[in-house]
């Protein structure tokens, strides 16, 4: 038994340390389990004669405590090690520089329009706004489109199903509706969203649309030039040139089309400008005497001109951008270069 004792002491002081808590456990067994070498060597103390016994248990006590000392410390190492580990990859470096907030940009076509808007604020007009859902009455027949007008065709209208409404296809009831609220002489912008049913490269359900109009005693077409000249001038640069066309809406008389010349190639021709060297930017005109009268303006005393653009259309020459559904998708890519 002590010879025993002796050699299971020489095995364990040359015991290697268990390198990970399976075999922490597998050693524990091993010596200290149920039926463990140590543990079977403390049964058999009793069969000892009186002068072993002490011998023995000394050795038998010495074994045990070196052993629990190395289970001990083992697991004492795994734990911190364990710990060490965690904090190691939960590293937090208080001293790096926080992430910078993402900040938002202006849509370009607010952007345009403020723009336009500022232009016209700086030569006297002021700014009125009109409902998005229109009257039949403002947005045709009172711009002297009657029921069954042919020219109700140019505007693909969304009619507002069970209501007396249709989403406005322009801006111009603004015009009646500013005229119906103040006296002449009178100029007024109406900038707003607009809505027909078409969508392509160049159009959209939804758009906006700036509308312009004044009137005033002995106003001439030289007023309307005048006007949208210096408007083109500052907004497009003093080179840009402009031309009228004959063209036709029910609400002004004469009607024109105004074209720029090509912001892109200056003139000379390109793919925008189709190699005309021009740009249809705007519609405009007198102010037809009927509209005058619907608003009890008298036009043999008061005379008027008007204009109307489409904002993504000056937006898409401006920052060269060839298809109007940029402006709608949302794409952070698109937006923040503005
Ligand atoms: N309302 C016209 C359109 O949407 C534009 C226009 C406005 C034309 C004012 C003449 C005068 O096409």
């Amino acid at each position: 038994m002590i010879s025993q004792l002796n050699s299971l002491k020489e095995k364990l002081s040359s015991l290697k340390p268990p390198s990970n808590e399976k075999e922490l456990d597998e050693t524990r067994l091993k010596y200290l389990g149920k039926k463990g070498e140590i543990t079977l060597l403390s049964q058999e103390m009793r069969n000892l004669s009186k002068e072993d016994k002490p011998v023995a248990g000394k050795l038998l006590g010495e074994i045990r405590n070196s052993l629990e000392t190395v289970l001990k410390n083992s697991k004492e190492n795994f734990k911190r090690e364990k710990i060490e580990k965690e904090i190691e990859s939960e590293f937090f470096d208080s001293s790096l520089p926080g992430l910078q907030p993402k900040f938002g940009t202006r849509h370009p076509i607010t952007t345009t329009m403020d723009e336009v808007v500022d232009i016209f604020s700086g030569i006297g007009f002021q700014v009125e706004e009109g409902p998005e859902a229109e009257t039949d009455y403002y947005n045709f027949e009172a711009l002297n489109f009657p029921a069954e007008h042919p020219a109700r065709d140019m505007q693909d209208t969304f009619h507002l199903r069970g209501l007396p409404l249709l989403l406005r296809t322009h801006t111009s009831p603004v015009q009646v509706r500013a005229m119906q609220k103040y006296k002449p002489p009178l100029s007024v912008i109406a900038p707003g969203k607009v809505f027909r049913c078409d969508a392509d490269v160049t159009h959209s359900p939804m758009f906006h649309q700036l509308e312009g109009f004044t009137i005033d005693k002995a106003i001439t077409f030289g007023d309307l030039k005048g006007t949208l000249n210096l408007f083109i001038h500052k907004l497009y640069g003093p080179a840009t040139k402009t031309r009228f066309r004959p063209s036709f809406f029910p609400f002004t008389e004469p009607s024109a089309e105004m074209d720029v010349s090509c912001v892109i190639c200056k003139g000379k021709g390109c793919r925008v400008c189709k190699q005309t060297g021009w740009l249809e930017i705007l519609g405009c005109g007198m102010i037809h005497p009927n509209v005058l009268k619907a608003s009890d303006i008298n036009p043999d005393e008061w005379g008027g001109f008007a204009f109307g653009m489409g904002i993504e259309r000056i937006a898409m020459l401006k920052y060269g951008i060839g298809d109007i559904r940029h402006f709608f998708e949302n794409d952070l890519r698109f937006l923040g270069q503005f």
